[in-house]
């Protein structure tokens, strides 16, 4: 029998130094340096022995980006080194990535083919709001950086997705439809309103991951068509550009915050619905190849807090062994950004739906 003196030892040996060290959820997440993590809608890449995390600097009153893309690394998940600022912001006026810009949502991955890493991104245009909703891209030869800046835009200018009825959507008169939200409007997004609409100057891409799959293709999955529908488009074997194929998922369901996983034989999604920086419950799919056809399961999130994702918005998926994955999300705080916190949780599977979940524990996730 352990006694009630030894059992508050125990405590103060064990529990205490862990809660110092920030490994709860929602806790503040000091690094190495003792500072609070500053990575925020981020994703993790590991290389070698080495994980890095890659996130959205934010600042104390403002989600802009004064600083640019940070860069933490860790052995062991638990123990974050700042390794400084990825990719800068620019002092350019008029740069794409001028400071003051929006920067969201950072995934890097790594291309063995030309030995570099490759960064994509969110990117809205200093002053204009969201309404840019471009995707911009960087490398680097080392994964802490610096990157190196190359471009931004719209996505697949000129090119139809592969899993449209382009006949049905050449049917479409925008101008039947300038009221939103009516059935006949929500009918004709399905068909791909917004798509034809965009086609020309390509799609738009906010919220965003990146997957590279077993054959070492990668995808970038977004969310386009004004948050109505999620795309996933192939890269270019170099990783740095969009082949012109692409899919749309859940045509005019308001995905966004998309997470990618493969297991169990299949394709898994985790996303979440539309409401700004207000939590609400995340959406699973899933598919039996990559580019489809997509499967709607519900809310992957069970127990208290299961219907605002515990409070949270997720923003990647790890997987740090052959059967385990670690799903990555921000407690946002919009009138106080720098301090958004993060939930990681394992993601387990139900024995008798097969289906993952997700269930809050304190304690985040890790190896
Ligand atoms: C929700 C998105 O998931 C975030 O990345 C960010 O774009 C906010 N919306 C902005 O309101």
């Amino acid at each position: 029998m352990i006694g009630l003196k030894s059992m508050k030892q125990f405590l103060l040996l064990f529990f205490l130094p862990l809660c110092l060290m920030g490994q709860n959820n929602g806790a503040i997440w000091p690094d190495t340096d003792g500072v609070h993590i500053n990575a925020h809608g981020g994703g993790i890449l590991r290389y070698g022995k080495r994980y890095y995390w890659y996130g959205e600097h934010k600042s104390d009153n403002t989600s802009a980006a004064l600083v640019g893309i940070t860069c933490y690394s860790s052995t062991d998940l638990r123990h974050w080194h700042n390794e400084g600022v990825a990719l800068s912001v620019s002092d350019s006026v008029g740069s794409d990535i001028e400071r003051g810009c929006t920067m969201e949502r950072p995934k890097v991955i790594y291309n063995p083919r030309t030995k570099e890493f490759v960064l994509w991104f969110h990117l809205e245009l200093k002053g204009q709001g969201y309404g840019a909703a471009r995707s911009a891209v960087a490398v680097s030869k080392s994964p802490a950086g610096p990157f190196r800046y190359l471009r931004s835009g719209r996505i697949n200018p000129g090119r139809w997705p592969e899993n449209i009825d382009t006949a049905a959507v050449a049917l479409l008169r925008p101008e039947n439809y300038k009221e939103w939200w009516t059935p006949q409007w929500r009918k004709a997004i399905a068909t791909g309103l917004f798509v034809g609409r965009d086609r020309a100057g390509g799609q738009m891409a906010r919220d965003m991951t990146l997957y590279v799959d077993k054959d070492g293709k990668a995808y970038h999955l977004y969310s386009s068509e004004d948050n109505l529908t999620l795309q996933l488009a192939e890269l270019t074997p170099d990783y740095t550009a969009h082949t012109g194929r692409y899919w749309r998922i859940a045509p005019g369901g308001q995905n966004e915050a998309p997470t990618l996983f493969f297991s169990h034989g299949r394709y898994w999604l985790i996303a979440s619905g539309c409401t700004g920086w207000t939590p609400n419950a995340a959406r699973l799919f899933s598919a039996p190849t990559i580019t489809g056809p997509w499967t709607y399961h519900g809310n992957p999130c069970r127990g208290e807090g299961a219907e605002k994702t515990f409070g949270t918005q997720g923003t990647f998926i790890l997987q740090t062994s052959k059967h385990h994955f670690l799903f990555m999300a921000d407690e946002w705080r919009p009138h106080h950004p720098i301090d958004a916190r993060y939930l990681w949780l394992p993601i387990r599977f139900d024995k008798k739906t097969k289906l993952p979940y997700l269930e809050y524990q304190t304690h985040k996730a890790g190896l």
